[in-house]
């Protein structure tokens, strides 16, 4: 395994995690204010053939999977060709390309993606219910998901072989009632629904109140399926999961807000401006657009800009408290995108 994906803390990074888009259909409320989020200017964003090469060089170095996501990464104009380029990668060691979405302009792409090689869908629903969906979401809108819901089953029962995820984050006064219904989703249904503990982003107006903790959501569940079976997780998994005894579909949780599971995380983040970060709440950054286009400018890396990008990763290990990511040399990096 690479020593570049291999941090301090002996974790091996081999999930990677790319932002295609900062844009989004939606306007959760606890993700983005109503006016949106601001956008960069498009000369800074990764271009496609960039975003393939990074992909290409991560795998090249170990990375086993690939999460395309956003923003809403389906509002990226060329997301169907862009999956097919990186869906290519299997050959050379991807395993997984998946894809974590709303749905909301999905349905159409679906076949194409799969074909391109989509091996996994998270969907973020957080509602069962058309108003709540507006509610949540700020704009109309259901009726689109639940198509691509529908889709996604027809599908696998036609043995696309799909791992399908829900996410919904459990917001108290607004969806902390749904929770039984999303638990019967998973009656005759082959998906995991993930129920996840509000986090605090900028700006979302958190507040310790409005989170409905893991303990709560279990004791729901608990109160209707005293049975409830505890199945074991895969070692790097974000989600505790379960099953009621009989049902197709899995239970999981995400609980950032009261058991961290950093020690466990194997996941780089590349922003759509194509900064590496490590840690999701870390706010050092390296700019691997930069150390790219200089390298297509035909210009050699000089050694102020290898010192600024390693003094940048460990800014990021001291953000992202016991991470530390081993930076390659920029030769080595050139060398194993093809460009020195
Ligand atoms: P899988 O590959 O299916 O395990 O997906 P995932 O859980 O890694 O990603 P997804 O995009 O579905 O995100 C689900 C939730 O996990 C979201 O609320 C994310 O914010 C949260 N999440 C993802 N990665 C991390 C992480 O490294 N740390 C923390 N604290 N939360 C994360
Ligand atoms: N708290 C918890 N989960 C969140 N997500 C977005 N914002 C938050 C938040 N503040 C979830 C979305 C999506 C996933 C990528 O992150 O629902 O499923
Ligand atoms: Fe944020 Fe996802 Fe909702 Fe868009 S769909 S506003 S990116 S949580």
């Amino acid at each position: 395994f690479s020593d570049f994906l291999t941090d301090t803390f002996h974790r091996q990074h081999d999930y990677l995690r790319i932002s295609v888009t900062e844009r989004c259909n939606l306007r959760c409320l606890y993700c983005m204010p109503e006016e949106g989020v601001p956008l960069s200017p498009s000369r800074e964003l990764l271009t496609t053939p960039e975003i393939v090469m990074l992909s290409s060089l991560f795998v090249s170095q170990g990375v086993t999977k690939i999460r395309l996501t956003g923003g809403e990464p389906t509002v990226r104009p060329d997301i169907v060709p862009l999956m097919r380029q990186i869906g290519a990668l299997r050959s050379d060691g991807l395993r997984e390309l998946c894809l974590t979405t709303n749905g909301l302009a999905l349905h159409r792409k679906l076949e194409s993606m799969v074909e391109a090689g989509l091996t996994g869908i998270n969907l973020s629903l957080d509602t069962l219910d058309p108003w709540q969906f507006q509610l949540m979401t700020r704009r109309a809108g259901f009726a689109a998901v639940q198509k691509t819901m529908d889709r996604i089953f027809e599908l696998n029962r036609a043995g696309a072989g799909i791992k399908f995820k829900i996410n919904c984050v459990v917001m108290r006064g607004l969806n902390d009632r749904e929770i039984l219904p999303f638990v019967e989703l998973t009656r005759d249904r082959d998906v995991e629904v993930r129920f996840i503990e509000y986090m605090p982003f900028d700006g979302n107006k958190w507040s310790e109140g409005k989170m409905f903790s893991y303990q709560e959501m279990l004791d729901v569940i608990r109160g209707r399926y005293p049975d409830l079976l505890r199945l074991r997780e895969h070692r790097n998994d974000t989600s505790k999961t379960f099953q009621v005894p009989g049902f197709v579909g899995k239970l999981g949780f995400i609980t950032s807000m009261t058991h961290n599971f950093c020690g466990t995380c194997n996941r780089l983040r590349i922003t759509s401006d194509g900064n590496l970060k490590v840690c999701l709440f870390g706010n050092a950054e390296v700019s691997l657009r930069d150390i790219l286009r200089r390298a297509n400018n035909g210009e050699p890396i000089d050694e102020a800009a290898m010192v600024s990008l390693q003094e940048a990763a460990i800014k990021g290990s001291d953000a992202a408290p016991g991470t530390s990511l081993a930076v390659p040399d920029a030769e080595e990096l050139l060398k194993v995108i093809g460009m020195a």
